[in-house]
């Protein structure tokens, strides 16, 4: 057993299922199309027919829902293997796809082959797992902003996510570098916000220069809703990020009138904190919310990330109409200004039944009224909203930036951020804040890991910066804490590692 993230309860029985030409899966109503994926996965690489059908005498593979296993929860199931079948229970489809999840770490890596495989026994070790999830919120954010990365790959990545049982994307759409979602309203946000000129080639304190290559990309609307389906067939839910009021310069070099300046700004061409943000005028708000408008339309989920980190307040402070604004709302500092502005978009967001949710700085000038914090630059964030009653996902960049790099031999490695952040570090991450009473603990959903593209320029380099802590972190929010032991995961690794180059993926050698 090499299941990872480790399963909560399992009982082994002696004897193998084995899969065979007369093999079947059996289902009926709701569960049959987590059967047909189930089906479709193991068809590819053993070469089996293995169809779905509504029952079978032997040798079967049997998708049942049962709500009288609803103290498992939305997410979990019962997986039952005897030599004569193999029973996957749940009360929710999720719970028949985390199921059939386990069911295929069970079989030979070589499952996870595109191609069929000669020569490999398909069998099953016998025994019974009951398992589900410890928290509800499992997140990996992706940034296409400082690289565009193409559809197919955030397929991919998302595929990799259904691999470890996690179940939110976290699409960081908007950017300085890049806007890469297309707005019907305001055309230019991609026409010229998804393109740059050039990318600074390194970090500016070691004196890079620039690499004099343009670079860009968007999603159309329509592949955007592929991208949302694709997840919704793996149980992954879709939280889309649009950034405001900093971290925009590719939305003011679209549509000038969003800036607190003159200065002509084209989309940024380096990194780090930027000192252009946009302004709080009135048609600025109207304009945040039209765009939300259309990702509302696009993006059925209950959580809209609107950023809010990082926004440095110099321009609204050296601004009259910023001061203006300011004075006329009562407000007593530029803190207070950020905040109304979010207010603006939590009052939107919730009048179309949706929640907000942006990263601890939202908490500077007082948290919108039903705000979910996600906790950056430490605990802290997550910490103070929690007790003030707020949800919250943590993402400490200690333990969960994956852009830092995994080992103190930093000469040998690609080129990243910076940082040191080793995988038995983000193994050992606890969610919850040890500060918190029970009840305050109840408002941590769960935890996310970060991928900031900065440095990651392809597909090749976000997977190489991502495995194997994306597994590390898997256990930490799937696993009851009770479960995780960092060299009973490494010995789980090596067969892990095998499903990875199955799958094709470029992951950093343990
Ligand atoms: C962040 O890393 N600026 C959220």
């Amino acid at each position: 057993m090499n299941i990872i993230p480790q399963v909560a309860q399992h009982a082994p029985r002696a004897g193998v299922f084995g899969l065979s030409q007369n093999t079947v899966l059996v289902a009926q109503g709701e569960a049959v199309s987590e059967a047909e994926k189930l089906a479709a996965r193991l068809r590819a690489s053993t070469g089996l027919p293995l169809p779905v059908q509504a029952s079978a005498n032997s040798s079967a593979i049997v998708l049942t829902l049962d709500a009288s296993l609803s103290p498992l929860g939305d997410e979990g199931y019962a997986l039952d293997a005897t030599p004569e079948r193999i029973d996957l229970r749940a009360p929710k489809a999720a719970g028949l796809f985390y199921a059939g999840i386990t069911l295929l770490q069970l079989l030979p890596p070589a499952v996870f082959s595109s191609a069929p495989q000669a020569g490999v026994e398909w069998s099953v070790p016998c025994g019974r797992i009951e398992d589900q999830p410890r928290f509800r919120w499992r997140g990996m954010h992706l940034d296409v902003a400082r690289h565009f990365m193409p559809v197919a790959f955030v397929k991919k990545f998302i595929d990799l996510l259904a691999l470890h049982k996690m179940n939110t994307f976290h699409w960081h759409l908007t950017e300085d570098q890049g806007w890469r979602i297309e707005i019907k309203k305001y055309p230019r946000l991609t026409e010229v916000g998804a393109w740059r000129k050039e990318t600074r080639a390194g970090h500016e304190r070691d004196g890079a220069g620039f690499d004099g290559v343009p670079h860009g990309g968007f999603y159309t609307q329509d592949e955007a809703r592929e991208v949302v389906a694709y997840a919704a067939a793996r149980h992954i839910n879709v939280v889309p990020e649009i950034e405001m009021p900093g971290h925009a310069q590719a939305a003011i070099a679209a549509y000038p009138e969003l800036g607190n300046t003159d200065e002509k700004l084209e989309v940024w061409p380096q990194f780090g904190v930027n000192r252009h943000v946009v302004n709080v005028e009135e048609s600025t708000v109207l304009f945040y919310q039209d765009v939300l408008r259309e990702v509302l339309d696009i993006f059925p989920g209950r959580f809209i990330h609107v950023g809010g980190d990082e926004c440095p307040k110099d321009e609204w402070r050296a601004s009259e109409r910023a001061q203006a604004r300011m004075q006329a709302l009562g407000l007593k500092d530029e803190h207070e200004l950020q905040s109304w502005f979010i207010r603006r978009m939590d009052d939107f967001l919730n009048a179309h039944g949706r929640t907000l949710i942006g990263w601890d700085e939202i908490l500077e000038g007082g948290l919108a009224q039903n705000a979910v914090v996600m906790s950056w630059r430490g605990e802290e964030g997550g910490i103070d909203a929690a007790r003030a009653g707020h949800d919250v996902v943590m993402a400490p960049n200690r333990y969960v930036y994956f852009d830092y790099y995994i080992t103190e031999d930093k000469a040998n490695e690609p080129l990243a951020i910076g940082g040191f952040l080793p995988l038995d570090k983000v193994y050992g991450y606890e969610p919850v804040p040890a500060q918190l009473s029970a009840d305050e603990a109840r408002h941590v959903l769960g935890a996310q890991g970060a991928l900031w593209t900065e440095y990651m320029k392809t597909p090749a380099q976000v997977e190489y910066m991502a495995f194997p802590r994306v597994c590390a972190l898997s256990e930490g929010v799937w696993s009851p804490a009770a479960r995780k032991d960092y060299a009973d995961f490494l010995q789980r690794m090596a067969a892990h590692t095998q499903r990875l180059d199955a799958l094709g993926v470029n992951y950093r050698k343990l």
